[in-house]
């Protein structure tokens, strides 16, 4: 399916908890036209997300105009995981509106999601929403510069 986002590279993370649906998902990303980059978890036995998050947020960072999806238990997890790298804005999104937001109004690059929390289906719509939206900049774009550096 064609849209603004098409050939727009998705780095694909997952930890056990998310392992079941991640061929499901990566195949729901390629349909649309997405370039997958997929940092596994590539076994279905238990792995420490951080980890897989540290490997997907690298890969963003290394091309900024990539997005992501991280799915572990909660969404959590990965999302305080991502949040430690510089110029990672990852959003946890449980429902489309929150998606859409994260992108229109906080330019979040990754979105975790929650395996153990949500349906399949929802994944895929909430995914949707989150990649069908673009950031808005404007009064937003102030707040999302002062994320960047430390804040202690
Ligand atoms: C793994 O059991 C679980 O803790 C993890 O997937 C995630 O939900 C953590 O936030």
């Amino acid at each position: 399916m064609a849209n603004d986002n098409a050939k727009k590279r998705i780095v694909f993370g997952c930890d056990h908890a998310g392992y079941e649906i991640r061929e499901e998902i990566i195949a729901f990303l390629r349909d649309r036209g997405y370039d997958v980059f997929d940092c596994g978890s590539s076994g279905p036995g238990s792995v420490d997300y951080p980890v897989i998050a540290d490997t997907v947020c690298k890969a963003v960072q290394s091309d900024p105009s990539a997005l992501a999806v991280l799915i572990c238990g909660t969404g959590i997890g990965m999302s305080i995981a991502a949040n430690k790298h510089t110029g990672i804005r990852a959003a946890v999104c449980w429902n489309e509106e929150c998606a859409s937001l994260a992108r229109r109004h906080n330019n979040a690059n990754v979105i975790c999601l929650g395996a153990r929390m949500l349906t399949t289906d929802k994944i895929k719509e909430i995914i949707d929403a989150f990649l069908n939206a673009s950031f808005e900049g404007g009064r937003h774009q102030k707040r999302v510069d002062m994320l960047d550096g430390s804040r202690d």
